[in-house]
């Protein structure tokens, strides 16, 4: 390190105020150099990238995570620069590095924001092993459309169980302090309404207008920012009609002017450049004028900064105020993390990778995140003691690459157990497990092992299904249209279930699949989401009871792909549906049809609620709700109000359940959902225990943003609900007095 840069460590304490000095030392087109990130990923790194490290025109590199590299990367920058400023070393740690979680909108199915936060603590105390110091995550895009493929990567469609584990992760990659070893900067994306592109092609455009962008897309990030995110990425999409990357309404307006963000905002890959493709600018140049007029502060792997920020400041069309706002907060998050102190990364003052707390984290996780659809006639758990043989038939029984799902850049497949294996390790020798994988892949047609598989399941007590998709179907740029099971399997459910044994169908996916057509055709179905390293034991606890499912659906089930988007905090428009008002499309009255036809918000061809609500989580036990109560009837603003319910666990098994409060705003300035959460609680009950759950509810958490772009309680009367999911029938009110 440099004298100067020295000098300045020893003489100011707080990250901002050393950054404060050192960019008073730099030079314009240091200051620009800052604003760059470049992929360091082909060759050797040092020897293409050295030039412009020793130039200062380097402020981040991604995605090389060999540490060897990374410390000579960082060597270059430190010793061999003028000001001698370390890099950020990027790299997208979405659900866990070398072990991995379940995909995000599987722990979003926890409802446990503690593992959560214990999953992105273990990915960031792996992924600094290798010299990364920032990661691209949480993402926390609200996603209501099951179409698109990163909705995997989503903490799904609710608002507040987004914002609350969103933070969560935040918390966990960052850790108590920055400057800790094993804590990186998180960055929350992708800022803002990349969930509402249009018919979930990845990319596709967006409109969403400003009440709906306050109310829903924007509050998980207002809820990152609170939490202290380092930073924040850019969408890739157009927001009615300004791509997020050159919009100043979200980046300055939204998040600096309002909400205080203090932070740096990072463009997606490339999107800088984009501008030009989406329409908004004619070159290059006029991109980086967009894009830093706009508050992107760094660009990701493109040149546009690069090249044309020096030539904007000097024909004044960019202020080198705002170059050295973004350079600010850029070197404060340096500081923050401690990096001029230790530029180089010791891998060996690091934990194991899949050390004993990590594969831990993987398998609570994964157990809280597996959601029992359906259970017909108690179908699970199946009892050893009555099971000589199982048939366990799939393509995703025994595939440790597939059960990791998306983003796995550094995933270990090696450490991943499967349920095929776990399986056996639990049953020993006491049962046969009889294994037909049936398929090549998930997408498989023309199979010539149906054949097999049925008699199989014919000679067995039991069948297991592993189905689903493979991790290549969801995530960025994989999308789909038809999001039923994928090739043949739907054929192979029902080769097999012409058997005539208990099937049991365990899905591994990584979005809500529509299953209209394979719900009838078994007894009972596990969905599992893509569940990471430790999928494999935590779905053969599960399948034996070792203990109970507990994961609530943090999406809403669609029928058919015509019903998305379908979401639980609908509108309820001048004309909702109810059973009374539809009719299906079989049922019309040919003599005469104007008569039979419903007034309502409804299709003529499937039912009008989804197939499994948001929420929904079945249990090995019965819990039953009752009484619920509030504190007070009138509550002023300002007031906090008590709301209660009783749960009793009415089986015989000890278990989980996620108690979810809901409310609804009946008459406001704008319309509002027909429920909201606004709160729940995982709690624990042994057979014939009765607790009583209490939530208390602040009039503030009741506010939302008006016409006016202003946030407001309003007063009137609310309906609230409690139970085990948002179909929960226990229902009270009260009134905010005027
Ligand atoms: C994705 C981002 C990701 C980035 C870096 C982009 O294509 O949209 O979410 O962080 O690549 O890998």
């Amino acid at each position: 390190m440099n004298a100067q840069t020295e000098h300045i460590l020893a003489s100011q304490s707080r990250p901002l105020d050393r950054a404060r000095a050192l960019l008073a030392e730099m030079t314009l087109a240091e200051k620009i150099g800052q604003m760059s990130q470049v992929e360091a990923t082909h060759g050797y790194a040092p020897d293409y990238l050295g030039d412009r490290l020793r130039a200062g025109q380097v402020g981040s590199a991604i995605n090389n995570v060999d540490v060897d590299i990374v410390n000579e990367l960082q060597r270059i920058a430190v010793e061999e620069s003028r000001l001698g400023i370390p890099l950020l070393i990027g790299r997208d740690v979405i659900h866990g590095f070398k072990t991995i979680m379940p995909i995000p909108l599987g722990q979003a199915a926890t409802w446990n924001a503690d593992l959560v936060r214990e999953g992105a603590r273990v990915a960031a105390l792996e992924a600094s092993k290798c010299g990364v110091n920032w990661t691209f995550a949480p993402m926390i895009d609200i996603s209501r459309d099951p179409r698109w493929g990163r909705i995997a990567e989503s903490l799904g469609e609710c608002v507040l169980l987004t914002s609350e584990l969103g933070a969560a992760m935040v918390e966990g990659f960052q850790g108590e302090d920055l400057a800790d070893d094993g804590s990186i900067a998180a960055c929350a994306k992708h800022f803002a309404g990349y969930g509402a592109v249009e018919s979930g092609r990845d990319y596709a455009t967006t409109n969403i207008p400003d009440t709906k962008l306050r109310n829903v897309y924007f509050r998980p990030f207002n809820a990152a920012v609170d939490a202290g995110v380092s930073t924040l990425m850019t969408s890739f999409s157009d927001l009615n009609g300004v791509p997020a990357s050159g919009n100043s309404y979200i980046l300055k307006d939204v998040l600096r002017d309002e909400w205080g963000f203090e932070g740096f905002v990072v463009s997606d890959w490339d999107s800088v450049r984009q501008l030009q493709i989406h329409g908004l600018t004619e070159n290059d140049k006029q991109s980086a004028y967009e894009a830093a007029n706009a508050g992107v502060d760094m660009e990701m792997a493109g040149d546009a900064y690069s090249n044309h920020l020096l030539t904007l400041v000097e024909e004044g069309l960019v202020d080198e105020e705002t170059i050295d706002k973004a350079v600010l907060s850029i070197l404060t998050t340096k500081f923050a993390l401690g990096l001029f102190e230790k530029p180089y990364t010791d891998p060996a003052s690091l934990p194991e990778y899949g050390n004993d707390r990590a594969l831990a984290a993987a398998r609570d996780t994964a157990l809280q995140s597996v959601v029992l659809l359906k259970n017909d006639d108690a179908a699970l758990p199946l009892r050893q003691a009555d099971l000589s043989s199982i048939a366990v038939i799939g393509p995703l029984a025994d595939a440790g690459y597939e059960q990791l799902g998306t983003w796995i850049f550094d995933g270990d497949e090696e450490l991943s157990v499967t349920p095929l294996q776990a399986l056996q390790e639990l049953v020993g020798e006491d049962i046969d497990l009889r294994y037909v994988r049936a398929m090549e892949n998930s997408r498989s047609r023309a199979n010539p092992e149906f054949e097999l598989a049925a008699q199989t399941a014919s000679e067995c007590d039991a069948v297991l299904m592993f189905l689903g998709e493979e991790s290549i179907l969801s995530g960025e740029a994989h999308s789909r249209a038809d999001i039923g099971l994928p090739g043949d399997q739907v054929e192979l459910v029902r080769r097999v279930r012409a058997a005539g044994k208990p099937v049991i169908a365990v899905i591994l996916a990584g979005r809500p699949l529509t299953l209209s057509n394979v719900v009838d055709e078994v007894d009972a179905i596990l969905y599992a989401w893509h569940p990471g390293t430790m999928g494999g034991p935590a779905i053969a606890d599960l399948l034996f009871g070792r203990e109970s499912p507990s994961g609530k659906l943090p999406a809403t089930f669609p029928r058919v792909v015509g019903q998305i988007p379908i979401y639980y905090s609908q509108k309820n428009g001048g004309k909702p549906p109810s059973k009374e008002n539809t009719v299906h499309i079989d049922d019309i009255d040919t003599f005469a049809p104007q008569t039979s036809l419903g007034m309502s918000a409804f299709h003529l061809d499937t039912c009008f609620t989804p197939l499994f609500p948001f929420g929904h989580g079945l249990s090995y036990t019965q819990f039953e709700y009752a009484n619920i109560r509030v504190s007070a009837e009138r509550i002023r603003l300002g007031d906090t109000v008590m709301i209660s319910a009783e749960l009793s666990n009415r089986g015989d098994v000890e278990a989980d359940e996620v108690v979810q409060l809901y409310t609804r705003d009946l008459v406001a300035s704008i319309t509002r959902p027909v429920k909201e959460l606004k709160g729940y609680r995982r709690v624990r009950l042994v057979p014939g225990e009765t607790q009583t759950v209490s939530f208390d509810i602040h009039t503030d958490d009741l506010s939302f943003y008006g016409r006016d772009g202003k946030r407001r309680v309003e007063a009137g009367l609310f309906h609230v609900w409690i139970g085990g999911s948002s179909d929960a029938a226990q229902r009270t009110e009260f009134r905010i007095a005027e």
